[in-house]
């Protein structure tokens, strides 16, 4: 007797969840981004798109390199090899194993020092920042620090050093003005990173990432599942796979730039690094 309740409550839950994930993708779907617009810039093909950049012989640095995002870009940097130098600027040295990391170097630095190393800094064409913690990690102090100051201060001892493009990995609903801490510090990090006129600045706004985290976050296991379903019954601009995101910023770096502060919205992304067939 008690299986069949217990089979009925099932039955019950699992009718209740399909159900919501179907309305809920429709009603994203309707809050949807709109077109990316900037798509119509890839004219040439990957191949002679990676093989001009090669050419031009230059070099960067990734900030972040040791988390979700950063990792899986330092692998499709490497693989397209279209960079002379990579550079892996973070708090801690890292261990790879395999011929293809031989080149990379390291640079360990003091984020709360890091006007100490400014050589760190020097040199670079192009930097991607995939920096970032949570305020349950950090506290709220602890988040505005990592996502905030040191992305900022970063990115000025970068510009000194000549880095000509920033690529910021920022967040879906950025917006200095928010009343929420998480998208109040992410729009005023990319407001004050804008100040320092980079040749480029590319900003990309990502949704919920779809990844497996090592690291154990409730909250944003929750969401993840809840997204991945909605987004198997249609894609919606509300999340995006990890891989989608750091291809699409190698894609993006290739690409000749319509402005030079660009923002690319959940959709733009997903657009972008799925057309990216490598
Ligand atoms: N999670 C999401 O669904 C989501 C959605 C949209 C946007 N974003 C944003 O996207 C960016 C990348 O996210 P992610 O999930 O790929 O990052 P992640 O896995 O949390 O990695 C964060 C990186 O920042 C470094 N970091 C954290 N605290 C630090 C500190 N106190 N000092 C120095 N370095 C520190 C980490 O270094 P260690 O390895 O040494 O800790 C790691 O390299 C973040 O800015 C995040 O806010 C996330």
């Amino acid at each position: 007797m008690s299986f069949l309740l217990l089979g009925t409550a099932l039955k019950k839950a699992t009718t209740f969840f399909a159900i919501s994930v179907v309305v809920a993708a429709l009603v994203l779907k309707w809050f949807d981004d709109p077109e990316p617009v900037h798509l119509a810039r890839m004219t040439s093909d990957t191949k002679t798109l990676e093989e001009n950049f090669r050419q031009q012989n230059k070099s960067c640095f990734i900030l972040g390199a040791s988390g979700e995002t950063g990792k899986v870009l330092l692998q499709e940097l490497l693989q397209r090899n279209i960079f002379s130098k990579i550079t892996l600027i973070g708090r801690r040295q890292l261990h790879f194993e395999g011929k293809v990391f031989e080149n990379l170097v390291q640079e360990v630095v003091d984020f709360e020092k890091l006007e100490d190393y400014t050589a760190a800094f020097q040199g670079h064409d192009v930097g991607y920042c995939c920096l970032g913690t949570t305020r349950a990690k950090a506290g709220a102090e602890g988040f505005i620090r990592v996502d905030h100051d040191y992305v900022l201060k970063s990115a000025e001892l970068a510009k000194a050093g000549g880095c000509k493009q920033f690529h910021l990995e920022s967040s879906r609903g950025a917006d200095k003005s928010s009343n929420f801490l998480y998208l109040k510090v992410k729009g005023q990090v990319e407001a004050d990173v804008q100040v320092l006129n980079f040749d480029r600045f590319a900003i990309y706004r990502p949704g919920v990432l779809l990844v497996d985290r090592e690291e154990k976050r409730p909250g944003e296991w929750l969401a993840r599942q809840f997204f991945s379903a909605v987004s198997a019954v249609c894609s919606t601009s509300m999340s995006i796979p990890i891989q989608i995101v750091a291809k699409a910023m190698v894609a993006n770096t290739m690409l000749q730039p319509e402005q030079k502060v660009e923002i690319l919205e959940n959709k733009a992304i997903n657009t972008l690094g799925k057309s990216d067939k490598k």
